[in-house]
């Protein structure tokens, strides 16, 4: 796919964790269309979820609970096995347990809240760990974590009455800390060539019932949830040259949602 050379990922090698997820996949595709190479990350094992996926040897699936530091160091290893350095993270996981849409902070449980902020911001910390590590030897690397609006303001009771949904504490809590993560990580590594940003979207429409749905569309300036290739134009953006000057940032794709 042909574009402009300054946002071309064309022989970048790229890890991306949650590869089966929503976003996980859509990005997955997009990094392998445009010439890069992808070490697709997640708990699930990535090649029965990976479908039409592009399977050539410029994608390397790596089936790993990212919660151990261990594995990920095994999965560094890997990736520097196969394609011989690393020069781009997403780290696109998060973890919805059973009981995530409980949504009352006063009962809220504990092992709950344990479950969520280990995926949601411990295993964002260790991957930022490891993954920084070995970019800092190259001299050069990009990580985008992906934050939430809910990492920046809260999740709004309103949304979820009269159905089924519902957004937790512990959700918002680990969000907001993946926002401050990385401005620590984008201060802290700036000189030494490896730049820390991170993706805000909002919610990405999958099949929602129609009474969260009307309520949504109340809300959001553009009175509509986004599609999951809408994130795709950030994430290429803060992986290539385009966003050099880019660093501890946190890029809304949100529709507005924040604006007002
Ligand atoms: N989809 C949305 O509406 C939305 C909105 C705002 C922010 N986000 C954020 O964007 C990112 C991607 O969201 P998504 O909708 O694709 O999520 P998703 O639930 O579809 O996928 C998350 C993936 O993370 C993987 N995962 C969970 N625990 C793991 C672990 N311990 N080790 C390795 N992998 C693990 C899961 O298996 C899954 O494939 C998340 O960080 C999410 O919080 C999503």
């Amino acid at each position: 796919m042909n574009c402009d050379p300054v946002f071309s990922v064309a022989g970048r090698t790229v890890a991306i964790t949650g590869a089966c997820g929503l976003i996980g996949r859509a990005i997955t595709e997009a990094f392998l269309q445009r010439g890069a190479k992808v070490a697709a990350i997640d708990i699930v094992p990535v090649e029965r979820r990976s479908g039409s996926m592009y399977d050539g040897d410029r994608l390397l699936h790596l089936t790993a609970d990212i919660t151990s530091a261990e594995a990920i160091e095994h999965a560094v290893e890997r990736i520097r096995d196969s394609f011989q350095r690393v020069d781009v993270l997403v780290n696109s996981h998060h973890y919805k347990p059973r009981g995530f849409t409980e949504a009352q902070p006063e009962t809220f449980p504990e092992e709950l809240w344990d479950a969520i902020v280990e995926v949601n911001l411990k295993a964002t910390f260790l991957t930022c760990r490891a993954f920084g590590r070995a970019m800092l030897k190259q001299g050069q690397g990009s990580i985008i974590n992906f934050a939430s609006t809910y990492g920046v303001v809260s999740s709004n009771p309103d949304l979820y009455e009269g159905n089924t949904l519902g957004n937790p504490i512990a959700y918002s809590a680990s969000k907001g800390g993946v926002v401050m993560l990385t401005k620590y990580l984008g201060a802290y590594w700036a000189e030494r060539g490896v730049r820390v940003n991170c993706i805000t979207p909002h919610g990405i429409e999958n099949g929602h019932e129609t009474a969260f749905l009307e309520r949504f569309r109340a809300k959001s300036p553009m009175r509509r949830m986004m599609r999951s290739d809408e994130v795709v134009g950030a994430v290429l953006f803060l992986a290539s040259d385009a966003s050099s000057y880019a660093t501890g940032s946190n890029l809304l794709i949100e529709g507005g949602w924040t604006a007002w």
